[in-house]
């Protein structure tokens, strides 16, 4: 397939363009900048410098291509998570970036368009397992996925062809920064748990998304969970995670604490095990690691190196 893809340059991006180049597809990625472009460039795709905000740009550079992945995302470093301007960044992406992204896939006449969103727009269900079609929470930090939900769902409607939502868990694996840094504090003995210990995370390595972007350009259109198959709890990961750096963990939080922050990290903080059922039937796919404890373990031997 020929494949256009936005977010290209960013953790899954990083991840997803040589998988589908490995897979035989034909990739363009949008770069911001002359640096990007040569970046993308040099890891085997076609750059193309538009706006992801411009739809009248937008619609030729899409001209001729299968599928559109829209994995361009804002979500601030966690230095600047509290910042409410950071955050409108996102939220910018998510509403007029993802509008603009299916209005020009409509008018080029693209076949498919993939939208990334977050598993951490579910509900807490405690130890309850979480399906697609469980409840959904409408907080602040969760309206731009939902409005980027919604482009694809109109893209569907619209008969324009299949618009698929993968709603990812809580991504990690090196090229994520706050990977890289919750890696770098579990090696100076500082666990991080958010949350209830023994609520859960869902989680994801940056291989496995990129797999499931790459595999999600054969499933019938939707909303499909991206999550690894064994959701641990917050202890647990906590757990993996020290142990994959090699440390025992001395000092663990913020735990229960971290609720008292509000809503910006209501996303973290809730228990969610989710299952990813529904994209292993129709996708056939599966993840490499089957939950984070390998996973880290893979990515530690990288981020060592
Ligand atoms: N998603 C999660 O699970 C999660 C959880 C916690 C923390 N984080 C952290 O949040 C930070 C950001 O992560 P991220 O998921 O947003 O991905 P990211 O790695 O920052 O990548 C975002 C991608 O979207 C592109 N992009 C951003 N704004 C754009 C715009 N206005 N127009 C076109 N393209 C645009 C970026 O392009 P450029 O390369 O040109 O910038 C990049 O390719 C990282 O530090 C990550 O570790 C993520």
């Amino acid at each position: 397939m020929r494949v256009f893809v936005t977010g290209g340059t960013g953790a899954i991006g990083r991840h997803t363009i040589p998988a589908l180049l490995e897979s035989g597809h034909a990739v363009t990625a949008l770069a911001r900048t002359p640096q990007k472009a040569a970046l993308l460039h040099a890891r085997g795709a076609r750059p193309a410098m538009v706006s992801l905000f411009d739809r009248a740009e937008l619609a030729p550079a899409f001209a001729g291509h299968d599928a559109v992945l829209n994995l361009a995302t804002s979500i601030p470093p966690m230095s600047r998570f509290m910042s409410a301007a950071a955050m409108r960044d996102n939220y910018r992406v998510r509403t007029e970036g993802s509008a603009a992204v299916v209005d020009a896939a409509l008018e080029a006449g693209v076949g498919r368009v993939v939208q990334e969103s977050v598993s951490m727009l579910y509900r807490d269900q405690g130890s309850r397992w979480i399906g697609e079609d469980a409840p959904v929470d409408h907080y602040p930090l969760t309206r731009g996925n939902f409005a980027a939900e919604a482009g694809a769902h109109r893209f569907t409607e619209s008969g324009g062809g299949a618009g698929v939502v993968l709603r990812f868990g809580w991504f990690y694996g090196p090229g994520a920064e706050h990977s890289e840094q919750l890696f770098a504090l579990a090696g100076r003995h500082i666990g991080t748990v958010l949350g209830r210990p023994g609520g859960y995370v869902s989680s994801i390595h940056l291989a496995d998304a990129a797999s499931a972007v790459v595999a999600a350009l054969e499933v019938p259109a939707g909303t499909y969970n991206v999550v690894d198959d064994e959701p641990l709890t917050k202890r647990s990961y906590a757990f993996a995670l020290a142990r994959a750096a090699g440390a025992t963990a001395w000092l663990s939080g913020p735990g229960r604490a971290a609720c008292l922050l509000g809503d910006r990290l209501t996303s973290l903080t809730r228990s969610l095990r989710v299952s990813n059922a529904r994209f292993r039937a129709a996708a056939g796919w599966a993840p490499r690691y089957r939950s984070a404890r390998e996973g880290w373990l893979a990515t530690a031997s990288v981020l060592r190196t």
